[in-house]
């Protein structure tokens, strides 16, 4: 018997989530009976989706843009990573009573050193952008002990604001423009390089434009790009061009997905069958684009 209302994803829209494949192909390798489903919710109805979720048939959730601070008011406790980041992306229900978890930042962190082998401990890293997704990856790389952390952003005082967060946590941290010209120096020194600004991705505000080009990029470095379509992003192939490291954003998708499951079910994900799955829909995506 498959059980409906176990578990899913809410976004507005979420037509183009592949959460419910990856997902999906974890329960049915566990032989787990239950059905992950996307669920469209508009903003005016976040607070009743979630209350439905205290239901005994309701294992969680998944929260995606636009609701991740929006259903932070309706849950009964915020563990620490989501306080901090002031978001959540996965709600767990027990017995009734619903915990808001934040899981992005520790997925970064695992695809980091499980898919990237390279550990930020007292590393110089460069992070561009400074959204939503940006504060999970810094927030990620103070905890972990980073060394040195520069934050690039369009909007300066963005970079501002959290390169200060950083340094309140006695991270060493400064803040530039988004600028080619200003950028040089951070990339130059950089052993990680992180872009989280939505530049390069399909449908974004500019999907050819690159925040850094290959003499930029130091062929040591490990370039991650948050971006996963297309898979291979305009800054991924300057990264290649430059003989650099690069791992894409899938592995962060795969991974905060692979520790939400691991807070539902209390049993290890199977990671390698959520990335299999993730690719495979990924790839089949862009064959249908192209
Ligand atoms: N792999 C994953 O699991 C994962 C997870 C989360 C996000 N992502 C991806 O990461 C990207 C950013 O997501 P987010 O949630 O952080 O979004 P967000 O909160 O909207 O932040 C967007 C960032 O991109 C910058 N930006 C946007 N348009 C720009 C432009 N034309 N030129 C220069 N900078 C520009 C913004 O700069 P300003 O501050 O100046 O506006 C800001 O730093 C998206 O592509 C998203 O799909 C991936």
């Amino acid at each position: 018997m498959t059980i409906e209302t176990a578990l899913g994803i809410i976004g507005y829209p979420i037509g183009h989530s592949i959460s419910p494949l990856f997902q999906q192909a974890a329960l049915d390798r566990l032989s787990v009976p239950h059905r992950y489903r996307a669920y469209e919710v508009h903003p005016d109805s976040v607070g009743d989706f979630v209350a439905s979720l205290r239901s005994e048939d309701a294992l969680g959730i998944n929260v995606t843009v636009p609701h991740k601070e929006a259903v932070m008011p309706f849950l009964d406790d915020i563990d620490d990573w989501a306080a901090e980041a002031g978001a959540v992306n996965t709600i767990v229900n027990r017995e009734g009573r619903l915990t808001g978890y934040n899981t992005d930042g520790y997925g970064f962190l695992r695809a980091l050193t499980d898919e990237g082998d390279l550990d930020p401990a007292g590393k110089r890293v460069l992070v561009l952008g400074a959204g939503g997704s940006a504060r999970g990856v810094v927030q990620a790389l103070v905890r972990a002990g980073v060394g040195r952390l520069d934050i690039a952003n369009r909007t300066l005082a963005r970079a501002e604001s959290l390169a200060e967060l950083a340094q309140q946590r006695n991270v060493p941290a400064g803040a530039t423009p988004l600028d080619p010209g200003q950028l040089s120096e951070a990339a130059e020194a950089a052993d990680l390089i992180v872009n989280c600004t939505s530049l390069g991705m399909r449908h974004g505000p500019d999907e050819t434009a690159s925040p850094l080009t290959a003499p930029q990029i130091p062929s040591g470095s490990l370039v991650y790009d948050l971006v996963y379509n297309p898979m291979l992003t305009p800054l991924l192939q300057e990264a290649q061009l430059a003989g650099a490291k690069t791992l894409g954003g899938i592995s962060m998708l795969v991974y905060q997905g692979a520790a939400s499951f691991e807070l539902w079910l209390q049993r290890p994900a199977p990671v390698s069958d959520m990335m299999d799955a993730a690719l495979a829909a990924m790839r089949a995506r862009e064959a249908e684009t192209q």
